[in-house]
């Protein structure tokens, strides 16, 4: 029982011996067991790092455990290792002592010397027998004490440091067939193989370049007995020293096989070298580097300079009291980009507010219609924004909807849906070939009658145009009419002194009373209805200066015409005989009582739909006076009313009538 565990024990401490002794490999050494001391250190990255840069420092780095290097019959078995080293030198081409692969029956090395001894020997040791040290010496200094054939050999050492066989560092190329020089101290990655053949009694040591596979020849290849050298139990290992002048030798994998083919390090798995010295110079440094920084600080500077630019250029006006407009309000810089920065091409027409600019806006593709308005003054602004934006609620399909408003120093910008089809005033006056038929025309009028009625009386305040005119009537794309620009002439209301309020509108769609008050009202509104009206009927502007005294003015001229009983003369002759003739008559009839000097005689607009839809009957116009038409209408005002808004206008323009005035002033209620 007893020598049954006995011998499981033994064979326990075999296998553990053979497991942790004879095969080994380490891809970098982070973590690795190793027995350490002098300078010797394993760097974060996983480096063995045996001689720093510090002078007069000894490194060694040893398995931990001796291996059996003699299994059976005192014969030195074959073994295999292979490892990767640099030696990095501080200064170029500046040299210092070499590192070595050492097997040695003690892992320390008490009374070794540094510099030209590797850290292994002494004066006194060196060459004695007793050693049993074999060592492969990467050696960088020449000693001619030692026999050393040059500063940059592979030697092999037997118990000292007078190689019994060594060789510039070179590797055998399989391309060439020859010989190639390396030098140990370039800092490049060597990749070693030392081999031992235990039968043959042969050592090979190979040297060469990382990047290349194994050579088929060695560098060196000796023929020795090693079992005199090695005994029993040896420990294998690294020395390095450096004397007076700094390097660092680094060692980054090693693997180990007894009686076998160590398993071959992969630089792939390896760890990188640190950058260690000054470093190479290239022109992309020396001259491309500044080039680079030049580029881009100008770059930069130029991009601070656009932005700042940007930012003057886009800066819109934006105060506290508007956020709560938020959705209404545009960035200039996105009214800017959808206009194309307000190109002329894009250039829609130019109204008495300001240029109307075509725009599709990036975020929604909408196609938009950006009115430039320019305004002096921050007064009233704030009621006036706040009117726009309620303005901008505003739903009625005969208006140009309004989208929304952009503040800048002195200018407003009006977003609204573009009209594909302008404004009426260009079809009825500027398209000689394309002729509004007569029904188009009816249709229209009927709509903007709607509209404004719309404004006046069917949204939750009265709004007044304040200028409806041709101009501002547009056509959508089924040609349908839609007002466009209501509300905006209270800017200039507000934009001056209340004191001296000028008269917002547009002369012929002025109504009398405009220029004694210069207060507008739907009954001025409805004013210039009639004039709009009477304007499409006839296809002529209310005032035309280059038409005849008496056909001057177009009001006067279909009263006129009224009154010769012949009011159809008063048609667009453009329209021949393709029209409606009671249309036609109502529409005369019922622009001429829009405008009707005398404001309690002109109808409200939903009145003015009535007739239009033939729900009421229109009074008959007297052809000589405005009387019946009051009466008719009726009901308005006071006496005292009609006597206040008596327009002087009239006078000058109605001398002929101002008795039938007379009576009907009396003859009112
Ligand atoms: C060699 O080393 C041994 C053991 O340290 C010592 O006894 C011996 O005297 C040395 N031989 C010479 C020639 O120095
Ligand atoms: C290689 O090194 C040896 C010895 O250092 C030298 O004689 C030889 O010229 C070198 N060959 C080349 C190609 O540098």
């Amino acid at each position: 029982m007893f020598s049954k565990l006995l011998v499981w024990f033994l064979l326990a401490i075999y296998a553990a011996s053979k497991v942790d002794g004879g095969d080994f490999i380490y891809n970098g050494f982070r973590g690795a067991n190793l027995s350490l001391d002098g300078s010797a250190e394993i760097t974060t990255d996983g480096l063995l790092l045996l001689a720093n840069s510090i002078q007069q420092k000894k490194g060694h780095a040893f398995h931990p455990i001796p291996l059996n290097f003699k299994p059976s019959q005192g014969k030195t078995q074959s073994f295999s290792t292979n490892f990767v080293f640099a030696i990095v030198p501080k200064y170029q081409e500046v040299r210092s002592y070499g590192t070595a692969f050492v097997i040695s029956p003690s892992k320390e090395f008490p009374g070794s010397e540094v510099g030209e001894y590797m850290s292994i020997f002494n004066p006194k040791t060196i060459g004695n027998s007793s050693n049993h040290i074999a060592a492969i010496e990467f050696d960088t200094y020449r000693n001619p004490e030692f026999g050393d054939i040059d500063d940059n050999h592979v030697g092999i050492d037997i118990n000292g440091l007078n190689s019994n066989s060594s060789a510039p560092a070179a590797y055998f190329s399989n391309m060439s067939g020859g010989f190639k020089n390396l030098s140990l101290i370039s800092g490049e990655l060597m990749h070693v193989w030392v081999e031992y053949n235990g039968l043959q009694n042969l050592l090979n040591v190979t040297l060469f370049p990382i990047h290349l596979p194994k050579p088929d020849l060695p560098l060196l290849s000796m023929r020795v007995d090693l079992s005199p050298i090695v005994l029993e139990d040896m420990y294998i290992g690294f020395a390095s020293s450096t004397k007076t002048v700094p390097s660092s030798t680094y060692i980054l994998g090693w693997s180990f096989k007894m009686n076998g083919q160590a398993q071959v390090l992969d630089p792939r798995h390896l760890p990188k070298l640190p950058r260690i010295g000054p470093k190479k110079k290239s022109k992309l440094l020396t001259i491309g580097l500044p080039v680079i920084v030049i580029f881009f600080t100008l770059t930069a500077i130029s991009a601070i300079g656009l932005i700042v630019r940007s930012k003057i250029k886009f800066a819109d006006v934006l105060e506290d009291w508007e956020r709560e407009y938020g959705p209404h309000r545009f960035s200039y810089k996105s009214l800017f980009m959808a206009t194309k920065g307000f190109r002329n091409k894009e250039l829609l027409g130019v109204g008495g507010f300001g240029r109307v600019y075509r725009g599709i806006l990036s975020a929604s593709k909408m196609e938009v219609a950006v009115k430039r308005v320019s305004h002096e003054s921050r007064q009233g602004m704030r009621e006036f924004i706040s009117e726009i934006v309620s303005l901008g609620r505003l739903r009625h399909r005969n208006l140009v909807r309004l989208l929304g408003y952009c503040r800048r120093k002195r200018e407003l910008l009006l977003v609204y849906d573009f009209m594909p089809n302008g404004s009426l005033d260009k079809f009825l006056f500027n398209h000689p070939n394309s002729m509004l038929s007569w029904s188009r025309r009816f249709r229209i009028i009927k709509g903007i009658a709607s509209g404004l009625l719309y404004l006046h009386e069917e949204w939750e305040q009265v709004v007044l145009h304040r200028d409806i005119k041709a101009s501002n009537v547009l056509l959508d794309s089924e040609m349908n009419g839609r007002l466009g620009d209501f509300g905006l002439a209270r800017l200039y209301d507000h934009g001056t002194d209340p004191q001296t309020t000028h008269m917002v509108g547009t002369l012929g769609y002025l109504a009398p009373e405009m220029t004694k008050t210069g207060k507008a009202t739907t009954s001025t509104d409805v004013y210039a209805f009639g004039a709009f009206m009477l304007e499409v009927a006839c296809g002529r502007r209310p005032i035309d200066p280059r038409s005849s005294a008496d056909e001057g003015i177009l009001v006067e001229w279909v009263w006129e015409c009224l009154r010769r009983g012949r009011i159809l003369a008063a048609a667009d002759p453009k329209l021949g005989h393709d029209y409606e003739v009671e249309e036609m008559e109502l529409v005369l009839k019922l622009g001429l009582l829009c405008s009707h000097p005398l404001s309690a005689a002109r109808p409200s607009m939903r009145q003015v739909m009535q007739f239009l839809d033939r729900d009421a009957p229109l009074p008959e116009l007297l052809s000589d006076g405005l009387g019946a038409a009051i009466l008719a209408v009726g009901g308005y005002k006071g006496f005292d009313d009609l006597r206040l808004s008596y327009p002087s206008y009239l006078e000058q323009g109605f001398a002929n009538t101002s008795s039938v005035q007379e009576s009907v002033l009396t003859g009112g209620r």
